[in-house]
């Protein structure tokens, strides 16, 4: 089984993502790692995350082993890294070159415990669109920018990263904008994806209401 959740950066979408994945024993696969993984690859090498040139080197050259050690740095998960994912991801040839290595994940996914399993559960922006099409779930979770920012904030302090609300909400709207007006794969919801708004849900709510969806399904 593939299920497939999309949205904007702090909607919730990876911790639902990866309580399903427990209950349904699913493999998990956070594709904003392929983005953010060649925003920092460029970062950390000094090269400003806008050149598309070496981006689009940078995302040929990358390899699931090569994310995961990238994942490693501290700016990663921090709006460096969420910044620089974003502007990277606008470029189609780097979409391009990361697809196949997102699509592979769902032919052979691997447990957290190494075995192999019968199901991905995908969270980015067009895993429903583009990536897996085919998925049997689809779901767009999404919440107001100004809930999604204070989110996001909290996360940061939480980590002990330096945040400040305002800038964070900033660069949410500027981030939402970004990914929802490029050209290649844009941020919407596929046609068939269950919309689902957690503005006023907890997660426990949204994981219960997602839970008799996919209970449904199969
Ligand atoms: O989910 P995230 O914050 O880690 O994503 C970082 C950026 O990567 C996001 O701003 C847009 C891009 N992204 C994308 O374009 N397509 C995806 N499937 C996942 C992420």
């Amino acid at each position: 089984m593939i299920i497939t959740i999309d949205g904007p950066a702090a909607a919730g979408k990876g911790t639902l993502a990866q309580k399903l994945a427990d209950k349904y024993n699913l493999a998990y696969f956070d594709t904003g790692m392929v983005y953010r993984a060649v925003g920092i690859d460029l970062v950390s090498n000094g090269i400003a995350p806008d050149n598309v040139a070496e981006a689009e080197k940078s995302a040929q050259n990358m390899t699931f082993s090569k994310m995961l050690e990238l994942a490693q740095n501290p700016d990663f998960r921090s709006s460096v890294g969420g910044q620089a994912a974003s502007k990277v991801a606008a470029m189609p040839k780097v979409r391009e070159a990361l697809l196949k290595m997102q699509q592979d994940f769902a032919k052979k996914p691997i447990a957290k415990d190494g075995s192999l399993i019968a199901g991905v559960v995908y969270d980015g922006r067009d895993t429903g669109t583009t990536v897996c099409p085919q998925a049997e779930v689809k779901l767009f979770v999404t919440a107001s920018p100004e809930v999604r920012a204070m989110r996001r904030h909290k996360e940061y302090l939480q980590k002990g990263l330096p945040s400040v609300y305002e800038e964070v909400l900033a660069q949410t709207k500027e981030r939402d904008l970004r990914d929802s007006s490029r050209a290649a794969s844009p941020l919407k919801p596929a046609d068939d994806a269950i919309i689902i708004d957690t503005s006023d849900m907890g997660i426990d709510e949204v994981f219960a209401k997602v839970c008799r969806i996919v209970d449904e399904r199969l």
